[in-house]
């Protein structure tokens, strides 16, 4: 056939790399409501959940059972369950019932009717929804500081300058596993260094994610992950109540701690049971809810490409994140994993929590280059920090990021980099020589620093497992070289898993290290000129993008 140029020329366009589907329910290929989706149902016995979504006791996954036995509010849930789902909706979009009554509601509810309430919201209504419901009143967002060299120096350094961006929380990972404890160290020092108050994280295996948080090397964990079906969780060697236990045993030591969830993982794994991806993320977000867990990390995350890949996919994303905030959880609200080789389909997809605002937008923008992201890329990069940035002038909407001064940029970056050599030294870690603050300093990614001894890192990092390092004992090596205020900051941060309340819902730490939470300062949004409104000071912030006239220049 003669081709069309034209045609030729569109099927060329980035967004024609990316792959899509027919709906296909038989394989999980299917966004919010598959054919073999239960219709909600309840009954109670004795103060028992007996039925459940169309199931009797007897017939109960270990999915049911927990979700029947811990996420329901039994003595409620028949009073919650005789209300339409399409009633429900209309509350959820209603800016004259309080997210505190819709709480109460959905909190009888079960997850096939979650699912239905879901169906009748267009993704403005799910906006509404999300503006109201997140449980913060102002949002927040949060940083992948990574490095394919895994180099502490480059951490130290994205760190300060990712916090100095207003990131609220930073989390690392490893392209080598070994690595951990030195990744964790850099990234609590940087983070500090950028804005005080700044939690972190260092994704791991569970043990050794454990053990640095009990170390106090980082300040949250998040990669808890929950499944959707009984045979995708226990190929994971898990049970919802593996992950309970694990949940306590951070919280017992004072660590913040969210679960990880999204659609497409039960596709990707085999073991959709033919159910739509909404319903099987609501069955995950019950669980969250029922292992105690103050919060989640979802919207597919991951996976993104499978949701992706089938019609309303990116629709069903944005209503997960809302399923979550319906259950009171915090909300991670993903964005991180890249999904498409469209920039404006990446953008568009990231309006859907920028617009409303989610506690965190992004549960991971990648703070670094994209190829630094050892995370497998993020929807956002460091390149895109001035586009993200005007977005928010634009709109006039609050994503957490600020524009910042090349000047700070380097100052924060310099002092960083300073401080993790020095502390590596106090220690007898492995060296930082004056040529990697440098590198670092002024660099964009790994491409531009000299890299790293990686045998001396990978035995220094076993020394600090083997000595027993703490976080008391980076607060002692800041103060002895003469960090003092970082030490003040590390030493605080160690503080809060004594105190405790930035375990709440939603919690993050401003510069004074008080804790802003869906506790303390919840959102009250009720409709125009109510809730969290850009204004003042944080409005003037946002204005001040780097290239613009300045008409007292003129
Ligand atoms: N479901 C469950 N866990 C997920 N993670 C990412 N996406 C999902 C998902 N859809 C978790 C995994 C991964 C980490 C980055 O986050 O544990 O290792
Ligand atoms: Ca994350």
């Amino acid at each position: 056939m003669k081709r069309s140029k034209r045609i030729e020329t569109l099927d060329n366009r980035p967004v024609n790399l990316d792959g899509y589907i027919d709906e296909w329910p038989e394989m999980g290929f299917v966004a919010m409501r598959s054919p073999y989706d239960p219709a909600g149902s309840v009954k109670v016995q004795d103060g028992r959940i007996v039925e459940l979504d169309g199931k009797k006791r007897e017939d109960f996954d270990f999915i049911d059972q927990f979700i029947a036995d811990y996420a329901i509010d039994i003595g409620r849930t028949e009073q919650s369950m005789a209300v339409p789902a399409l009633d429900i909706a209309r509350m959820i979009v209603d800016i004259h019932v309080p997210r505190k009554e819709i709480l109460e509601l959905i909190s009888g509810i079960t997850p096939a009717r979650m699912a239905e309430v879901l169906n009748h919201l267009n993704v403005v209504e799910m906006m509404m929804g999300m503006q109201k419901m997140r449980a913060r009143r102002m949002p927040g967002n949060q940083a992948h500081i990574t490095n394919l060299k895994d180099d502490p120096v480059q951490i130290a350094a994205d760190a300060a300058e990712g916090a100095l961006r207003g990131f609220a929380e930073e989390e690392t990972t490893m392209g080598v596993a070994r690595y951990a404890p030195l990744s964790a160290m850099a990234l609590l020092i940087g983070s500090q260094i950028g804005r005080p108050g700044v939690l972190t994280q260092c994704s791991a295996e569970e043990a050794t994610e454990l053990e640095l948080g009990i170390r106090g090397l980082t300040t949250y964990a998040e990669t808890l992950s929950v499944y959707g079906t009984e045979k995708v969780f226990i190929d994971g060697d898990d049970t919802p109540y593996s992950k309970a236990f694990l949940n306590s045993a951070y919280a017992s030591r004072g660590l913040k701690v969210r679960f990880t969830s999204g659609s497409g993982s039960e596709v990707l794994m085999g073991s959709s049971e033919k159910k739509s991806m909404l319903y099987l993320e609501c069955r995950c977000l019950y669980v969250t809810k029922g292992a105690g867990s103050q919060g989640i990390q979802n919207g597919s995350v991951s996976c993104i490409g499978v949701p992706g890949s089938v019609p309303g996919g990116i629709r069903e994303v944005l209503g997960e994140n809302l399923v979550a905030a319906l259950l009171g959880l915090e909300c991670a609200s993903s964005n991180d994993q890249s999904f498409s080789n469209s920039d404006m389909r990446r953008t568009a997809r990231t309006m859907l929590q920028f617009l409303p605002g989610t506690d965190f937008i992004f549960s991971g923008y990648a703070a670094e280059p994209n190829y630094d992201n050892m995370f497998a890329g993020s929807n956002f990069d460091a390149e895109d920090f001035d586009d993200y940035n005007v977005l928010q002038r634009d709109m006039q909407v609050d994503g957490g990021l600020k524009p910042v001064t090349e000047a700070e940029v380097i100052r924060v970056r310099s002092k960083a980099a300073k401080a993790v050599q020095a502390v590596f030294g106090h220690l007898g870690l492995s060296p930082v020589t004056d040529e990697q603050v440098e590198a670092a300093t002024y660099a964009h990614g790994s491409k531009d620093t000299p890299g790293r001894d990686v045998t001396a890192d990978l035995m220094a990092a076993e020394e600090v497992l083997k000595r027993g390092i703490t976080g008391v004992d980076v607060v002692k090596a800041l103060a002895q070289t003469g960090f003092t205020d970082v030490a003040e900051s590390v030493l605080s941060m160690l503080k809060q898993r004594v105190v405790g309340d930035y375990m709440q819902t939603a919690a993050i730490l401003d510069r004074e290290f008080s804790v802003l939470s869906g506790v303390n300062t919840p959102n009250d949004y009720m409709g125009p000129g109510t809730g969290y409104r850009v204004e003042g000071e944080r409005w003037e912030e946002i204005k001040r993008i780097p290239h613009r006239i300045d008409p007292l220049d003129m």
